[in-house]
């Protein structure tokens, strides 16, 4: 039995938190000590995301983009994601569904499949799509990275049923009518309201979460022949699950109701973890949100605090590209840390949301990280936090990097949801267009 699987497994389930992108488990390791004393967080020296690796300051925007960026890019691929393919040659969507008046009328409905061969037995992934049906298009979009199948989002029964692969029993479960969801998500309704389109995918579509599950994803279309597990350098699962994004974007930029110059990327705890590190390779998304994605996502990996480097290789290996296991005693050997991931998202804008209880996740430790990424975003013309105060609880702060502490523990909330789309608001409204 895989380790991960042997350690308690606590679900995070109060009402509020069953929305799409929360119905995850998180397993945690008991067995590896974590400290959550700030006095023992330890002391570090972060990488300066302004000096190209030869020593020489980046004083321009055109260095960044020209030299630093790709840089750090590739400083990442080696390191920690693994590098990924580009977009398949064999990539094709099948719209299988369209509805001009899903939800009572208030609504455009689509349904794709895409396909990366044309190999019955390959992945594939099904994405679901609502549209306001009254909103000016093209319309800016929402897409939402899931743990759980399409069906969840409304109980709309044109919904295909999804086939999502159980991550502790490690099989495949296929939804029927009954795992409808039994009234809209709170996101279907509340994005929809504010003018913008919905889509939605299950991450177990690209591949499954558990150790071996490479074997059922997307990565072996890519294996040389000989070829049976990713090289060291080679994608992980949550470079694999980004890249799938990045398919779902081919896709959104042949849709002519969809504007893909707006289209922000969410995603929760593993999931914002693959959500800021498919907004750092793929710079089509115009805006990354990430819940809880702690250790590996936003969450500074030199400090010693809740989630370490430690606890993901006993864990969850797999989720990385081998190298990175190298530096598991060692974070500070590490030629990157979280605040390079998020200044690979600048320009653009990213919402981080932290939770209080969610001391696992090191709440302050991704607050550091989007400051120590500052000084990239004001270079490029853009607002960094303007603050080295971590804000007091429900006291968010939305500039080009927003961020939010709230009281609680890990989960999608209502607030989650409202904040996130004051963020997109602040950033995609015809308005704000027109301002910036
Ligand atoms: C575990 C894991 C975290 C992860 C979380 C989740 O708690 O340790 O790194 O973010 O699961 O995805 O639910």
């Amino acid at each position: 039995m895989p380790i991960y699987m042997r350690y308690r497994v606590l679900m995070i389930g109060f009402a509020l938190s069953t929305t799409l992108a929360s119905g995850s488990a998180r397993a945690q390791a008991p067995r590896i000590p974590s400290n959550e004393d700030e006095s023992k967080a330890g002391d570090y020296a972060l990488p300066d995301p302004l000096v190209l690796q030869n020593g020489s300051k980046v004083n321009d925007a055109e260095t960044w983009i020209r030299k630093r960026r790709p840089e750090i890019v590739r400083l990442f691929e080696t390191n920690m994601h693994g590098r990924s393919p580009g977009r398949p040659e064999g990539e094709s969507f099948d719209v299988f569904d369209t509805d001009a008046h899903a939800l009572g009328g208030t609504a455009i409905r689509k349904q794709i499949t895409i396909r990366f061969d044309d190999r019955k037995e390959s992945p594939k992934i099904d994405v679901l799509m609502y549209l306001p049906e009254k909103a000016e298009k093209p319309v800016p979009l929402v897409l939402v990275l899931s743990f759980l199948g399409n069906e969840k989002l409304a109980p709309d029964p044109a919904i295909r049923l999804s086939t999502v692969w159980d991550r502790k029993t490690m099989t495949k479960r296929r939804a029927d009518e009954s795992s409808r969801a039994k009234k809209n998500a709170y996101e279907l309704d509340q994005v929809l309201a504010r003018g913008y389109g919905i889509a939605t995918l299950c991450y177990t579509d690209i591949e499954p979460d558990f150790p071996g599950g490479t074997a059922y994803g997307v990565r072996p279309l890519f294996f040389k022949p000989g070829q049976t597990a990713p090289a060291a350098d080679e994608w992980g699962a949550i470079a694999a699950w980004g890249w799938g994004l990045s398919r779902v974007m081919d896709y959104l930029e042949t849709d002519q109701d969809v504007d893909a110059k707006r289209v922000a990327i969410v995603g929760y705890s593993r999931l914002g973890k693959t959500v800021l590190w498919a907004g750092a390779r793929d710079t089509r998304f115009a805006m990354v949100i990430a819940g809880g994605s702690g250790e590996g996502g936003a969450a500074l990996s030199r400090r010693n605090y809740g989630e370490t480097l430690k606890h993901i290789k006993a864990n969850f290996p797999y989720w990385f590209c081998a190298n990175y296991q190298q530096f598991a005693d060692r974070p500070a050997d590490l030629p990157v840390d979280s605040h390079m991931l998020i200044s690979l998202i600048a320009p653009r804008p990213l919402y981080l949301a932290t939770a209080e209880d969610d001391r696992w996740a090191d709440p302050r430790g991704e607050f550091l990280a989007a400051v120590a990424a500052e000084p990239v975003y004001r270079l490029l013309g853009a607002r960094g936090l303007e603050t080295t105060d971590m804000p007091p609880l429900n006291r968010p702060i939305l500039h080009t990097i927003g961020f939010h502490y709230r009281p609680g523990k890990h989960a999608v909330t209502t607030y989650e949801w409202d904040r996130y789309l004051d963020f997109i608001d602040m950033h995609f409204s015809k308005r704000s267009a027109r301002e910036n």
